[in-house]
């Protein structure tokens, strides 16, 4: 639309229309008290919405991401003792307020690219005190913050290093997630449940397992799948009504089918796709013709995707998965908010809608994917509150 007017009071979209319409309802004069956003020449968007992010962690993996330049593979990184368990083994030796400092720090950098509410999940404790210190860490670095953070419970991301080698040693960890590490989770306000469903990893029984367990203590399943080979994960999605199918690049046809089916969003990762040199998407076509809502999400993590940027994975959605730029919009947007359960609040410019709203350095919508490489926000307002002004924090 252009010529588009919006009013927000007391943290809610009042009105979304034409200027003619809004002067009409509400006159020229800014009434004392209200704050003008001057559009001209910029783009107005819902807030984003990231809907899968790893954020507290501590430690990076650069050496690994370089090695994997000269050649090497995630897998072969991850066998050799790298990947997850030495992310793990950073996030087990911080302090909670590390943690959640490199939280906030993330959240900040999300908000100033246009992010108006995300997901976090833990993942890197994989043992209860640290998978509870890392749900602290989210709580407590979102505290305040014009971000709104939901919360996952990861513990199904890996095997712990300690609890490899012996199918007891497993299974114990598998009786300690659903007996303890859940419990306590749920306890601490995690909203979903994960699962890293991938050969190698926990096989569909297994995650079936985990998420069952989740649910029985009121998180909402949604999970890794597809994401390295194709397993299974997406129909294992569709079968317990998941939240949400993530990464999905080897998704089968069978599998797309049952998301269709059961209304499960696919949650696609593409800048994943790019930064692990994978030579593959998700099939976002083939998902958007079998009528999958797509979401697209920053996957922010140490390695396999070190952004906070969703207009940098706008990019990559539209050029390397084909989506148009009205398709990528609303898939890091009401898709995204779909994902976490918030369509009816968030995702959309629409009156009674939360006041998330994004004003892009941009003539037109398509800029969005089109110039690419620089960060086209400019003003961010968060649950009605003014969050960002010219590129800065306020
Ligand atoms: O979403 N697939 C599993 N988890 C992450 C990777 C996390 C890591 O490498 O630290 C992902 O890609
Ligand atoms: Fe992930």
């Amino acid at each position: 639309m252009k010529d588009a007017a919006l009013r927000i009071e007391s943290g809610t979209i009042a009105f979304a229309g034409t200027d003619e319409e809004f002067v009409r309802a509400y006159g020229e004069a800014p009434a004392a008290g209200e704050t003008v956003l001057d559009g001209r020449g910029k783009t107005a968007v819902p807030g984003f919405v990231d809907a899968h992010t790893h954020l507290p962690w501590a430690g990076y993996r650069e050496s690994e991401f370089n090695e994997r330049l000269k050649g090497a593979t995630y897998a072969a990184l991850a066998a050799a003792g790298g990947g997850i368990v030495s992310t793990v083994a950073a996030t087990r030796r911080a302090s909670e307020e590390e943690l959640a400092g490199n939280v906030r720090a993330r959240l900040d950098r999300m908000l100033l690219h246009g992010t108006t509410c995300c997901e976090a999940k833990t993942g890197y404790g994989l043992e209860k005190a640290a998978e509870v210190k890392q749900l602290r860490a989210i709580f407590r670095g979102a505290e305040g913050h014009p971000v709104a953070v939901a919360a996952t419970a990861l513990p199904g991301h890996e095997v712990p290093p300690e609890r490899r080698g012996s199918a007891g040693a497993k299974r114990r960890y598998l009786d300690e997630i659903a007996g303890e590490i859940l419990p306590a989770l749920a306890a601490g306000g995690a909203r979903f449940v994960d699962v890293f469903c991938e050969t190698g990893v926990f096989d569909l029984a297994e995650s079936r397992e985990i998420l069952l367990a989740g649910r029985a203590l009121g998180l909402v399943p949604r999970l890794h799948a597809d994401e390295l080979t194709p397993l299974g994960g997406a129909s294992l999605a569709a079968e317990l009504g998941a939240a949400s199918a993530d990464h999905l690049l080897f998704v089968s046809d069978e599998g797309i089918e049952a998301l269709a089916r059961a209304g499960v969003v696919a949650t696609l990762l593409p800048g994943t796709s790019v930064f692990l040199r994978m030579n593959r998407y998700a099939p976002a076509r083939k998902l958007v013709s079998a009528g999958v809502p797509v979401a697209v999400a920053t996957d922010c993590n140490p390695g396999s995707s070190y952004t906070e940027s969703l207009p940098a994975v706008a990019f990559f959605a539209a050029v390397g998965m084909g989506l148009t730029a009205e398709e990528t919009l609303t898939a890091m947007t009401l898709n995204g908010a779909a994902s976490l359960g918030e369509a009816a609040t968030r995702g959309s410019l629409e009156s009674g809608k939360r006041g998330d709203a994004v004003l892009l350095d941009a003539p037109s919508l398509e800029h969005l994917v089109y110039h690419y490489g620089v960060n086209p926000v400019t003003d961010v307002v968060a649950g009605g509150r003014l969050a960002v002004r010219d590129g800065r924090r306020v």
